[in-house]
C-alpha cells in the first residue's frame, strides 16, 4: 500500500509508514462478500401524491420509512439509502452473519406485516392504504464496510438484480432471487415465478414469490431425515456422565462443542431422546443469534418443557411465570429468578432426574451463563445435567467459563464420511469417484457434505462453494480482527500448507507468530511441524481467498512470486503466482503496462518450466505448463509460435495427434517473423512425421538454419531424420556417423526424447545392419550402460531391437524378458507410442520362435494403434510384417492385402521396405502359378535388397525367392537361392534364419 501522507510505497501492511512515521489506518480494505440486498418501494405512489396534501404525504412517508427501517435494523440489516419512496438495505455489511439471507427474508415478511398495521391507521385517518413491492437478492459484492463520500456501501450486479426483482414484484409481493431462495431453503414458503431476466445472469432465471417463513428449527432447514451415522464415543461419554450424576445426585454442566455443521444438534437431540426413554425428565431450549424476547428465552423453553409435567413448588413457579416463562426475562430480578428456578428444579429433582439441553449456547448472553453458574454451584441433592451445545468459538469469547466440562465433537472419519455421502446421494446415480471427491472436500463435516451433495448439478459436478458453507465460514472470518484476517489472507496465497517464512514473505511483516497462535486457537489453522502450518480445512482457505478483493490477491501473489524468484523457487511456482496475479488484474479491466508485464513474465516462467519438463520426458506436466504459457501469451504474441510448437510436440507424444497437427499447422502459419525461421523449421520438421515422403528434404533444408542459430535440438532432430532416411534405403553403415552426430547435439541440448529416439535408431541399425549378432548384442549392452541409467525411455527403445537380436540367436526366454522390461518402462512413462511400437517387436520375436499365430495377433493390434495415432511410418512397418506373417500362415489374400497397405504408405525410395514387400507379393503370385509376373517381381526385390547393406534383408528376400521357385517347380534354382540365404544369415550370426534356410525347400 501507499502512505497517504508521504506517498511512499510501504511494503506489507504496516501500522506506521516506515518513511514518515504516519499512522496508517487499517486500510479501508475492499473485500468481496456475499450479501443479501433488499429493495422496497411503494406501489402506486403517484396516485398517492395526487390525493394527499404534500404535508400529509410527507408525514405518511416518514412513518413508512421509519417503520421499514426499524424492521430492517431489527433483523440486522443496514439501511443504505432512501431513493424516492424506495428503501435499500444490505444484510452482511458492515458485519456478515451466516444467516443473512434468512434475516433478509424475515425482514421482508415483517415489513409487509408492519405496513398492514400502519394501513389500519392510515385508512381510518386519511382513507388511504399503502402497498409495497419488495425484491430480495443475494450475491457477491465489493465493499469497504461503510459508505463514505460518493462511494456506495456495496457494488455489484447483485444490487441491480435486487432492484429489478423489486420492480417485477406485484403490489404487496416479495420476490426472492434464486440464490436467496436456495439459502433460505425449507424455511421459506413460496412459489416459483419466471424465468426472469436479471442483470448479471447469463440466462433468465427462476425467482420465487415469498409468502411466509416457517420456524427456524434446524430439523426443518437441515437434513435430519438422513439415517444417523453412529457416533459411539461421544454418546458413550454422555451416558457415562449421566450415570455418574444420577449415582452421586449432583448437578453438572457439560458443554458439547465443535465446529458449525459437525452434528452437535443432531447428536444432542438423539441422545436426549434416549435419555427420555430411560425415564429422565428432559427440557430443551435453543438460543438465537438475535430476535424477540428476553435474553433467557432459550432457558425458558427448556424450563417450560419441565414444568408442564408435575406441579412443583407453586410459589417459585409463580415467580418464573411472571418473568422467565412469560417473555424470557429475569423479572423481577436475576437473583429472584435464579432462586425460583433452583427451587423448582430441586423439587422436581426429588422425584426424578433432570436433563436440560441448551443448544446454540454460542449465541447466549451473560445472564444465561450467570444463571447456569448459580445452578451448578447452589443446587443441592438434585441429579441434574445441563448439556450446553455450542460452537467451539464460544471459548474464544468466554475463555474462563469454568463450570462446564467440555466434550469436543470431532469431524467424521473418512469411512463415516463415505457412508454419509452415499446416504445423501443416490449412489447408483453418481459415480463413486465423484462421491469420493465430495467426501474428501467436506473433510468430515456432515453439513458441508450435505451441501456439496445438494449442489450436484445436472452435469453431476459440484461447482464452486455452496453458499451456505461459504456464509458460515465467511461469518467466522468476519469476526476476526483486522491483523489476524490479513495474515490469514496472506496464507491462502501460499497454499493449503504454509511455513512461517513463506507467510512472512507474502505479508511483508515481521513476526506472524502471535497472530498464528490466535488463528490456531480459533481453529482456522493447525500446526503441522515446528515452522509449518496448514488450513484446518480447504474450504476455509477457499472462502478466505474468495473474500479478498482481486486487486489485493494480485498484489499478494506478485509479492510472493518475487520472494520465490529470489530464493530457490522454481519457474513453475514463480510462474504460477505471476499467472494468478495477472489473471486477477486482467479481470479488473483493460490491462495496464504492469499487467502486460506480468503476463509476459508469467508466460516465460511457465514455458521455461514446461520446456524443462519436456526435456526430462515428463510429458503430461510439460503439456500443462506449456499450454498455460501459450494461453497467457495469446496467438498474436510474437513468442506464441515457439511455445505452441512445443505444446504440439508434447501433445503428439502423448497421443493427441490431431491437436498437435492442427497446432503445428497454425504455428507454421504464424511463424512469419524474422526470428521465426527456427520455429518454422522445427514445426515443419515435426509435421514431416505425418508425411515421411518429404521429411528427408525438409531435414536437409533445416540443417543450415539450425547450424546458423546453434540450435542443438533442431540439429539433433534433423540429423535423426537424415539417418532414418538412410536406414530406409538400407544403408546402415552410413547411418552410424549421422546418428553419432545427432546424439552429440541431443546430449548438448539435454533433449531426452530425442536422445532416446537416436539411441533406439542406433540399436535398430545394429539389429538390421551388417554387424554380426553377437557384436550387435554387446554393442546394445554398451549403449544401455552408457545412456540407460535413469532413462526409462532409452532403456525401452534399445531393449526392443536387442530382444529381436537375442531371438535370432535362439535365446527366446531372454528376448521375452527383455521385451517385458521395455514394456514396463514404457508403461511407467505413459508413452502413447509404446502401444503401437512394442507389439511389432514382440511379433518379430514370436515369429522367430515359430509362433506365427501370436505374431499375427500382435501385428493386427500394432496396425490399429498406428492408424489411430496417424503415424504413417509405424503403419508401414507393422503392415509389412503382418503381410509376411500372413504369408507364412498360408493366408495369401491377407498377405496381398496388407502388402498393398504397406506399399501405399511407403516413401519413394525405401528399398528395405519395398524389397521385402515385392518378395512377399512375388511369393503370392508363385503360389497362384503366375510364373512370369512372380519372377519379374522377385528380380526387382533381389535388386533392391542387393543395394542394401542389411544381411537380414537380403537373406529374407533370398529365402522368399527360394520358396517361390520351389512353388514354381524350379528346384535347382531354389536350392541355390536357399544356400545364398543361409550364407547371409550365417554372416549375420542369425542362427534361426540359418536353420530356416538349411531346412531348404519348405
Ligand atoms: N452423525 C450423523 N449422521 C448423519 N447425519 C448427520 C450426522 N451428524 C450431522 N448430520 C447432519 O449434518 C447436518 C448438520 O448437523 P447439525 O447437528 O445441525 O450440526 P451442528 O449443530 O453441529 O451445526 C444435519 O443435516 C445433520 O442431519
Ligand atoms: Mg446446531
Amino acid at each position: 500500500m501507499r502512505c497517504p501522507s508521504c506517498l511512499a510505497e510501504t511494503p506489507g501492511l504496516p501500522r506506521f509508514c516506515p518513511s514518515c512515521g504516519t499512522r496508517l489506518a487499517a486500510p479501508a480494505a475492499e473485500v468481496r462478500k456475499i450479501v443479501t440486498v433488499v429493495f422496497c418501494d411503494l406501489a402506486e405512489s403517484t396516485a398517492l401524491s395526487e390525493r394527499l396534501d404534500p404535508e400529509s404525504l410527507r408525514a405518511v412517508l416518514i412513518r413508512y420509512f421509519t417503520l421499514m427501517r426499524d424492521q430492517l435494523a431489527w433483523h440486522g440489516g443496514t439501511v443504505e439509502k432512501f431513493i424516492g419512496d424506495a428503501v435499500m438495505a444490505v444484510f452482511g455489511v458492515p458485519e456478515l452473519h451466516e444467516d443473512d439471507a434468512l434475516r433478509a427474508a424475515r425482514a421482508a415478511v415483517d415489513m409487509r406485516a408492519a405496513l398492514e398495521r400502519l394501513n389500519d391507521d392510515l385508512e381510518r385517518d386519511l382513507g388511504i392504504r399503502l402497498s409495497a413491492r419488495i425484491g430480495v437478492n443475494t450475491g457477491e459484492v465489493v465493499t469497504s464496510g461503510h459508505a463514505h463520500g460518493d462511494q456506495a456501501l456495496v457494488a455489484g450486479e447483485a444490487v441491480n438484480a435486487a432492484a429489478r426483482l423489486q420492480q417485477l414484484a406485484g403490489p404487496g409481493e416479495i420476490l426472492l432471487g434464486p440464490e436467496t431462495w436456495r439459502l433460505v431453503g425449507p424455511s421459506a414458503v413460496g412459489v416459483a415465478v419466471g424465468p426472469l431476466e436479471l442483470r448479471g445472469k447469463r440466462r433468465p432465471v427462476l425467482s420465487w414469490r415469498l409468502d411466509s417463513m416457517r420456524s427456524d428449527d434446524p430439523a426443518v432447514s437441515r437434513r435430519f431425515d438422513v439415517p444417523f451415522v453412529d457416533r459411539r464415543e461421544p454418546l458413550d461419554e454422555l451416558d457415562r456422565t449421566l450415570d455418574e450424576i444420577i449415582s452421586r445426585r449432583d448437578c453438572r454442566i457439560v458443554t458439547l462443542h465443535g465446529e458449525a455443521g459437525v452434528g452437535k444438534t443432531r447428536l444432542a437431540r438423539l441422545w436426549a431422546e434416549r435419555a427420555g426413554q430411560r425415564g429422565v425428565l428432559v427440557g430443551s431450549g435453543r438460543c438465537r443469534p438475535y430476535g424477540a424476547g428476553g435474553t433467557l428465552l432459550g432457558v425458558a423453553d427448556a424450563v417450560r418443557d419441565l414444568v408442564t409435567v408435575g406441579t412443583p413448588d407453586p410459589e417459585a413457579l409463580a415467580v418464573l411465570r411472571d418473568g422467565l416463562l412469560k417473555d424470557g426475562t429475569p423479572n423481577p430480578s436475576q437473583q429472584e429468578t435464579s432462586w425460583a428456578l433452583r427451587s423448582v428444579l430441586e423439587s422436581l429433582g426429588r422425584s426424578t432426574y433432570v436433563l436440560i439441553v441448551l443448544d446454540d449456547v454460542q449465541w447466549a448472553d451473560g445472564p444465561v451463563f450467570d444463571m447456569l453458574g448459580d445452578l451448578a454451584e447452589e443446587l443441592r441433592d438434585t441429579a441434574m445435567m445441563v448439556l450446553c451445545v455450542a460452537r467451539s468459538d464460544l471459548f474464544d469469547r468466554l475463555p474462563d467459563w469454568q463450570p462446564a466440562s467440555r466434550l469436543p465433537l470431532p469431524r467424521l472419519g473418512p469411512a463415516d464420511s463415505r457412508l454419509l455421502v452415499s446416504e445423501l446421494a443416490e449412489v447408483t446415480a453418481h459415480d463413486g469417484a465423484l462421491l469420493e471427491r465430495i467426501a474428501e472436500r467436506a473433510e468430515g463435516n456432515p453439513l458441508h457434505l450435505e451441501q456439496l451433495v445438494a449442489m450436484l448439478g445436472d452435469d453431476g459436478e459440484p461447482h464452486g462453494l455452496p453458499l451456505t458453507v461459504r456464509a458460515l465460514i465467511a461469518a467466522r472470518v468476519d469476526r476476526l480482527g483486522h491483523d489476524a484476517r490479513a495474515m490469514l489472507e496472506c496464507a491462502t496465497v501460499v497454499g493449503r500448507e504454509f511455513s512461517v517464512e513463506e507467510l512472512r514473505a507474502v505479508s511483508g511483516t515481521g513476526e506472524p507468530g502471535e497472530l498464528l497462535e490466535e488463528l490456531g486457537r480459533k481453529s482456522f489453522v493447525e500446526h503441522r511441524t515446528e515452522a509449518t502450518f496448514r488450513f484446518a480445512s480447504g474450504l476455509i482457505q477457499e472462502v478466505v481467498y474468495n473474500g479478498m478483493a482481486k486487486r489485493r490477491r494480485a498484489e499478494l501473489h506478485e509479492r510472493f512470486a518475487g520472494w520465490l524468484a529470489e530464493g530457490e523457487g522454481g519457474d513453475e511456482a514463480v510462474g504460477t503466482h505471476l499467472e494468478r496475479a495477472y489473471r486477477h488484474r486482467a479481470d479488473l479491466g483493460p490491462p495496464d503496462d504492469h499487467t502486460v508485464r506480468l503476463r509476459g513474465e508469467a508466460a516465460a516462467r511457465l514455458s521455461g518450466a514446461g520446456t524443462l519438463a519436456l526435456r526430462r520426458s515428463d510429458l503430461s506436466r510439460a503439456e500443462k505448463l506449456l499450454s498455460r504459457g501459450a494461453e497467457l501469451l495469446g496467438p498474436a504474441h510474437p513468442g506464441w509460435p515457439q511455445v505452441s510448437g512445443r505444446v504440439a510436440e508434447t501433445a503428439i507424444a502423448l497421443g493427441d495427434v490431431e491437436r498437435g497437427r492442427l497446432l503445428l499447422t497454425e504455428v507454421l502459419e504464424r511463424a512469419t517473423g524474422d526470428a521465426d525461421a527456427l520455429v518454422a523449421a522445427h514445426a515443419s520438421l515435426y509435421l514431416s512425421h505425418f508425411d515421411p515422403a518429404g521429411s528427408f528434404e525438409i531435414a536437409r533444408r533445416a540443417i543450415p538454419v539450425f547450424e546458423v542459430a546453434g540450435d542443438d535440438l533442431g540439429l539433433a532432430r534433423a540429423w535423426t531424420l537424415v539417418a532414418q532416411e538412410a536406414q530406409g534405403r538400407g544403408r546402415f553403415a552410413e547411418t552410424r556417423g549421422m546418428l553419432q552426430r545427432a546424439l552429440g547435439h541431443a546430449v548438448r541440448s539435454d533433449a531426452e526424447l530425442e536422445r532416446a529416439t537416436i539411441l533406439g535408431n542406433m540399436a535398430a541399425s545394429l539389429w538390421l545392419g551388417p554387424e554380426p549378432a553377437p557384436v550387435a548384442i554387446s554393442q546394445c549392452h554398451g549403449l544401455l550402460a552408457a545412456h540407460g541409467r535413469d532413462r526409462g525411455t532409452v532403456r525401452a527403445v534399445v531393449r526392443c531391437p536387442l530382444a529381436v537380436l537375442l531371438a535370432t540367436r535362439g535365446r527366446f526366454d531372454e528376448a521375452r524378458a527383455t521385451l517385458a522390461a521395455a514394456g514396463q518402462s514404457f508403461a511407467d512413462l505413459r508413452h502413447a507410442y509404446a502401444d503401437a511400437f512394442m507389439p511389432i517387436f514382440s511379433a518379430a520375436v514370436e515369429s522367430l520362435a515359430g509362433r506365427w499365430d501370436v505374431a499375427e495377433e500382435l501385428l493386427l493390434r500394432a496396425c490399429a494403434r498406428a492408424e489411430a495415432l496417424g503415424d504413417a511410418q509405424l503403419l508401414v512397418t507393422a503392415s509389412r510384417d503382418l503381410a509376411g506373417t500372413l504369408l507364412r500362415r498360408g493366408d495369401l489374400a491377407g498377405a496381398e492385402r496388407w502388402a498393398g497397405v504397406a506399399l501405399e504408405g511407403s516413401p519413394g525410395d525405401a528399398p528395405m521396405n519395398t524389397a521385402e514387400l515385392h518378395a512377399i507379393r512375388a511369393e503370392v503370385l508363385a503360389a497362384r502359378g503366375a510364373e512370369d509376373s512372380s519372377r519379374e517381381l522377385m528380380d526387382l526385390a533381389l535388386r533392391e535388397a542387393g543395394g542394401t547393406d542389411s544381411p537380414a534383408c537380403r537373406a529374407t528376400v533370398l529365402l522368399g525367392n527360394a520358396r517361390s521357385l520351389a512353388l514354381l517347380g524350379a528346384y535347382e534354382e531354389s536350392g541355390a537361392a536357399a544356400r545364398g540365404a543361409a550364407a547371409e544369415f550365417a554372416a549375420k550370426g542369425h542362427l534361426v534364419g540359418k536353420g530356416w534356410a538349411s531346412a531348404g525347400r519348405r
